[in-house]
């Protein structure tokens, strides 16, 4: 057995949105999933992580591009594919009109799996994820949460070697968030390969083993979070609060000679510095200029959150468009 599980080639996917115009969701990205990996997929809203998803899972043609689960083509098998991969998709996609329970057991029966071991896995997750009591009522009487808990349920049902969240803990509170993950690590140890998209960027740093990086349908990045942080020249950041910040303060940060890169985040000033050791005083000179009182500096090192923007441009919940 391979120890590539996933491998894209050159995925392109363009949709014609009117006569004149075309958005190209996904554009020549190329890169491999290790089997057994925790992958981080990662982007701005608008970036392609969904389009890609839903390529590599079977859900949508891609325009050209190659893609294989276990060295196999899934668009010359898409069959052979899907009893591989899970998928808790982006939007709700339950059967609304069947209850709880028999949305996971008509998953399960698809999947070829008997009867005795369908019940038995719909009891143990019905119960992980508080649903029992509710089982038997129709999906369309679930609440967001509700209805986000019962289709991660689902996508684990035929115990597939790959599985696929784009953006599985939105609408999920916070002890619910924790049994997902404690859900998904006890998978991942058990051999399932988990290929995740999040915009909480403490996920993907706390869980996952790589991550891409991708943004206007372009692979920007891709390594562990180490080798990602290292893509920050000097791994060091000044945080500016200001008592009214402008946001043209980035535009003229970025001209100062030390520094590399400007964003604002959470209302605060962000520089990438060039240097290791950046001159505070020549920042403070430039701050003192501004009009606007100084309420807080600091310097601190990188996190994910700063590789993203570095990469993007972007805060991790920002809006992008690429068209
Ligand atoms: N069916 C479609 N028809 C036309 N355009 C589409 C379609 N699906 C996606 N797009 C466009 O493709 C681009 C990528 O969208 P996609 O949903 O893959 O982004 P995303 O990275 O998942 O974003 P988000 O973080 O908001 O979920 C966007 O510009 C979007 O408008
Ligand atoms: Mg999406």
């Amino acid at each position: 057995m391979s120890d590539v599980i996933l491998r894209v080639e050159c995925l392109h996917k363009v949709f014609p949105i009117s006569k004149e115009r075309q958005v190209k969701a996904v554009r020549d990205i190329s890169f491999e999933v290790q089997r057994g990996e925790i992958f981080g997929f990662l982007g701005p809203n608008g970036a392609g992580k969904s389009t890609t998803i839903s390529m590599v899972t079977t859900q949508l043609e891609p325009t050209s591009g190659k893609i294989f689960i276990d060295e196999q083509s899934i668009l010359e098998d898409p069959a052979l594919a899907r009893r591989k991969i899970g998928v808790v998709a982006q939007h709700n996609n339950l059967d609304r009109g069947l209850t709880a329970r028999e949305n996971l057991i008509y998953h399960a029966k698809y999947f070829g799996i008997d009867d005795k071991t369908a019940n038995k896995r719909a009891d143990e997750y019905l119960d992980k994820f508080g649903l029992t009591e509710r089982q038997n009522d129709y999906v369309r009487s679930y609440s967001g949460g509700m209805a986000q808990r019962l289709k991660i349920a689902r996508a684990i049902m035929h115990n597939p070697d790959i599985l696929f969240l784009d953006e599985p803990t939105t609408g999920l509170d916070p002890s619910y968030r924790s049994i997902l993950w404690e859900q998904m690590l006890a998978l991942n140890k058990a051999g399932t390969t988990i290929f995740l998209t999040t915009h909480y960027m403490e996920e993907p740093e706390q869980l996952c083993d790589r991550i891409a990086i991708v943004d206007k349908g372009e692979l920007k990045a891709i390594g562990r979070v180490e080798e990602l942080k290292a893509l920050i020249p000097s791994n060091n950041i000044i945080s500016i609060k200001l008592a009214n910040l402008d946001p043209k303060f980035a535009e003229q940060a970025k001209t100062l000679p030390e520094v590399k890169n400007a964003a604002i985040k959470n209302g605060v000033l962000l520089l990438y510095m060039k240097h290791n050791k950046p001159d505070f005083n020549q920042i403070l000179e430039w701050v003192n200029k501004l009009d606007s009182p100084l309420q807080n500096i600091s310097l601190s090192a990188s996190t994910l959150d700063d590789v993203f923007i570095h990469l993007t441009g972007k805060g991790s919940v920002e809006h992008n468009e690429n068209k």
